[in-house]
């Protein structure tokens, strides 16, 4: 048996070898290939040859994936001229051009190129592209023809979609006419160049759906195509080219492709299920139907009917609008808006529209650029170009507006040319929503509300000065594109059942961005499940942000990702799941917590500080956890503490340890007063959070909420009075079972309070706060006052209404610069 295994091995490694040796990737002048003769890439992704498909049978040209299982093709050159009831052979030429010939000599498809060859080679390339070369010059530009300028129905990663306006070459996929026939069928997907431009979809000559104009960083309509963990989405428009193009980063076969029944799809590979998988269609809804609505009509998929008008318009035909006939549009109830007192009315959240001509000045302002449409009269609408610029960028709409829809939480700004009678509605609709919230919200809740603003006042008086600085870039995009994110991909349909179709009784709580829910895979492994809450702007970036950094983090003390799942809408993350759930579930209720005796305690605690010193020094990144907290330490089950929740974790680069933000997002009680009040945050900053744990983890208290009859001093305050009174051992948790050692108890209070002091350099780093905990001899220097150590260290106001407004456990935004 052995035997027979290991001689069947050998022979599968030497016929590996021999399909290596005989698989050839290049064909030259003086080697062509037959149809029973194929040409791989280098890094054996790819495959070339003839395939035959339909009935009758015809013979094409194609390339697909050479490694899976089902035969995926990417590409077909004679589409149009198959072979039939004849064999072929593809040649090169002396100058360059591919030849297909049939039985009888005939050339029945060839390349085309401007340019020829001195020696030319054709080559399988691994990203799935055919080229015609010079031998020996590698240079991607100077390719004399590529398969990729040629697209079929498929958009592989790399490949351009769009024009090359100085050859005149236009790119775009055409569908299969059939699932077995290769044939050019109606539907096309290409850039529209015009004005700003856009990706369309037709069929015929007839406009489907269009991606609405890129403008900076996304397309205006698809939020599918909105850059993610694994794929980035890419535009370049400049004098000489116009197209679209995608990057992806996890290391998986992954295409566009065109279907024969005209929807754009995205599908990755799934290995598990040895299949292909949709993550989206860019075609989501009914109102992503060119025009449903006519011009001046907008759609929203969630109201019935789905088409209205515009504010300030009315149906042109109110008849066909009643038998939901919206074809026709709308028109102004006003039509006086040329130079009679007209002027714009802002929309939020649009797909910007279509229009006969578009005009676009990258450099004008967008006060310039309201003045230059109220200019024209024929200008209907003008927006911002690029929204990642202060107000660069003008784009102004001439003629009706169409296809418009509401894209909740992602569309834009555009501003529309309205009569001064329609902006009088305008100002008074929008004064009278704002009177029903204020009064509402005054009965509800206005003390609190009154509170806060004084609050949020006094903090947002510190800030003032700052609020001139950029904000600091450490964006995680540096991370994105330098390194492969490989990490595995879950079907949405595989989180689903695992977790019942995220019931309620399965949910376990509450992460940074979503519920987390638990969940068991189909071998049996227990999951945690934490899934993005929809439309959640924020919760996406934070979600990003923790795909990309803790999958490059391997440490036993922090918690392991598993997956993600990232499909249409879906956002989710696959972790270890945790049977003993968080530290503050266990240390804070007293049924639990007498069973944790100080050796575990003690445990845990350098358990957190070793996964804290592998964030901060030992990973490949430097990175600042910016919300650790006892929800945030999970425990597995022999009780190993794991640090969770990476979404707002900051990554360092350099020498650098210091940064600001305006943007102070974290948890009460655990955040350093640098960082909340001032926005400040550094490695030290974790440090504070962790010393607050360990006197928690001791205490058996929490700080926020911490009280004491003799003095209002929070738990770091209340820790520090005590160790001046040299009675640091009544802070010990009265319920701790066992004995413990007394010097080594006094010792981690005191590196807890050094952990937890008010000037950041004071603090130690976690390195040394390691070596004071695991060693006896070292001696510690005193601690001075803590920071935040009583509820009157922020002032009265301030720390009164944020307090009450804000929940100890939540993380929270306490400042947002603008
Ligand atoms: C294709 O070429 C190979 C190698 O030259 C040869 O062995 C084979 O018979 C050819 N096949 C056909 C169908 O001509
Ligand atoms: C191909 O061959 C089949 C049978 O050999 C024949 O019926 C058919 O007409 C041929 N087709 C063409 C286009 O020659
Ligand atoms: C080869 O192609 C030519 C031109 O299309 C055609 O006339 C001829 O019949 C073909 N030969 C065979 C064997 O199919
Ligand atoms: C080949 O290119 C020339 C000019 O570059 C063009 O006129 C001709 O139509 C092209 N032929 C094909 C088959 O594309
Ligand atoms: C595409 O298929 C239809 C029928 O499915 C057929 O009528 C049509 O001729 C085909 N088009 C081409 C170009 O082969
Ligand atoms: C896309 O990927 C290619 C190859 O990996 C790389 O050269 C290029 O810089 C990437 N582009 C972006 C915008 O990330
Ligand atoms: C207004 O803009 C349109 C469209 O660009 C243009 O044709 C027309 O000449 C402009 N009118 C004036 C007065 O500038």
């Amino acid at each position: 048996m052995g035997k027979l295994k290991g001689s069947l091995l050998f022979l599968s490694v030497v016929s590996s070898l021999l399909e290596r040796l005989i698989a050839v990737d290049t064909i030259t002048p003086a080697r062509s290939i037959n149809d029973s003769q194929t040409i791989v890439s280098p890094g054996q992704k790819f495959e070339l040859g003839f395939f035959k498909i339909g009935n009758p049978s015809g013979q094409y040209l194609g390339i697909w994936y050479k490694n899976l299982p089902i035969r995926t093709f990417v590409w077909v050159g004679n589409r149009e001229s198959p072979l039939i009831n004849s064999s072929g052979l593809l040649k090169l030429g002396d100058d360059g051009r591919l030849a297909i010939v049939n039985e009888s000599g005939s050339v029945i498809w060839s390349s085309n190129s401007s340019r020829t060859a001195k020696m030319p080679v054709a080559q399988l390339l691994d990203t799935g592209n055919f080229v015609v070369k010079d031998a020996g010059d590698d240079n991607d530009e100077s390719y004399i023809w590529q398969s990729f300028d040629y697209p079929s129905d498929t958009l592989l990663p790399g490949m351009k979609l769009g024009w090359n306006t100085k050859t005149g070459l236009n790119r775009y996929l055409t569908s299969w006419n059939s699932s077995d026939d290769p044939s050019p069928g109606e539907y096309t997907y290409s850039v529209d160049p015009r004005g700003l431009p856009q990706l369309v979809l037709r069929k015929g000559p007839v406009e489907l759906f269009r991606s609405g104009p890129w403008y900076g960083t996304q397309f205006s309509g698809v939020p599918v195509l909105q850059v993610n963990p694994v794929f980035t989405p890419i535009f370049v428009s400049n004098a000489d080219e116009v197209y679209y193009t995608y990057n992806i980063t996890a290391n998986i076969p992954s295409r566009f492709m065109l279907s024969q029944s005209g929807s754009v799809q995205h599908l990755s590979w799934n290995d598990r299920h040895s299949n292909w998988y949709v993550l989206f269609t860019v075609q989501e809804d009914r109102c992503d139907n060119y025009g449903l609505c006519g011009s001046y009509g907008i759609c929203n998929i969630n109201k019935s009917p789905n088409c209205d008008c515009l504010k300030g318009f009315e149906p042109k035909s109110s008849k066909d609008w009643e038998v939901l006939d919206w074809a026709g549009g709308c028109v102004r109830k006003d039509p006086r808006i040329c130079h009679e007192g007209e002027g714009f009315v802002k929309f939020t959240g649009l797909k910007l529209p279509d229009a006969s001509q578009f005009r676009v000045n990258v450099r004008m302002t967008i006060e310039d650029c309201e003045a230059e449409c109220l200019k024209n009269c024929s200008c209907a609408a003008y927006a911002k170009f690029d929204i990642r610029g202060t107000g660069n960028g003008c784009v102004t709409w001439y003629g009706d507006l169409i296809d418009i829809r509401e894209v909740p939480g992602y569309g834009q700004d555009l501003s529309i040319r309205m009569s001064a009678s329609a902006l009088a509605l305008h100002a008074d609709t929008s004064n009278k929503r704002k009177n029903v919230i204020i009064s509402t919200s005054i009965s509800v809740a206005s003390a609190m509300i009154i509170l806060a603003l004084i609050g949020w006042f006094v903090i947002w008086k510190r800030k003032i000065v700052r609020a001139n600085q950029p904000e600091n870039q450490m964006t995680i995009s540096k991370v994105e594109s330098q390194e492969d994110l490989e990490l595995p991909l879950f079907e949405f349909a595989t989180i689903q059942a695992a977790t019942d179709n995220f019931s309620a009784a399965n949910k376990i709580g509450e992460g940074g961005f979503g519920p987390v829910y638990k969940g068991e895979l189909q071998s049996g492994q227990e999951v945690a499940v934490k899934r993005l809450a929809e439309n959640s702007g924020q919760g996406l970036q934070e979600f990003k942000n923790e795909v990309i950094l803790i999958s490059k983090l391997q440490h036993r003390n922090l918690v392991k990702l598993l997956g993600c799942c990232i499909e249409r809408e879906e956002r989710t993350l696959i972790y270890e799941y945790m049977p003993n759930r968080s530290l503050d579930s266990l240390i804070f209720d007293e049924t639990r917590r007498p069973s944790l005796d100080w050796r575990r305690r003690h445990d845990i605690i350098v358990g957190i500080a070793r996964g804290l010193l592998y964030l901060h020094r030992d990973s490949r990144l430097r990175i600042i956890h910016r919300d650790l907290k006892a929800s945030n330490v999970l425990l597995d089950n022999e009780m190993n503490p794991k640090i969770s929740d990476f979404g707002l974790a900051r990554m360092f680069g350099g020498d650098q340890t210091e940064a600001n933000t305006k943007r102070v997002v974290g948890t009460y009680g655990y955040m350093p007063p640098e960082y909340a009040i001032d926005g400040n945050f550094s490695l030290k900053s974790d440090v504070f959070s962790f010393g607050v744990i360990l006197l928690e983890m001791v205490s058996g208290k929490k700080n926020r909420g911490f009280f004491h009859p003799d003095h209002k001093l929070n738990l770091l305050g209340h820790a520090w009075k005590l160790w001046n009174e040299e009675k640091a051992l009544e802070l010990m948790d009265e319920l701790m079972e066992q004995e413990y050692p007394e010097h080594e108890a006094i010792r981690c209070i005191q590196v807890g309070l050094l952990c937890v002091q008010q000037r950041p350099e004071d603090r130690p780093v976690m390195q040394t706060v390691l070596l004071m905990l695991d060693s006896e001899s070292m001696s510690l220097p005193q601690p001075g006052r803590p920071g935040f150590y009583a509820e009157r260290s922020l002032s009265e106001t301030e720390s009164s209404s944020l307090g009450k407004l804000i929940s100890n456990e939540m993380t929270v935004t306490l400042l947002e610069g603008r």
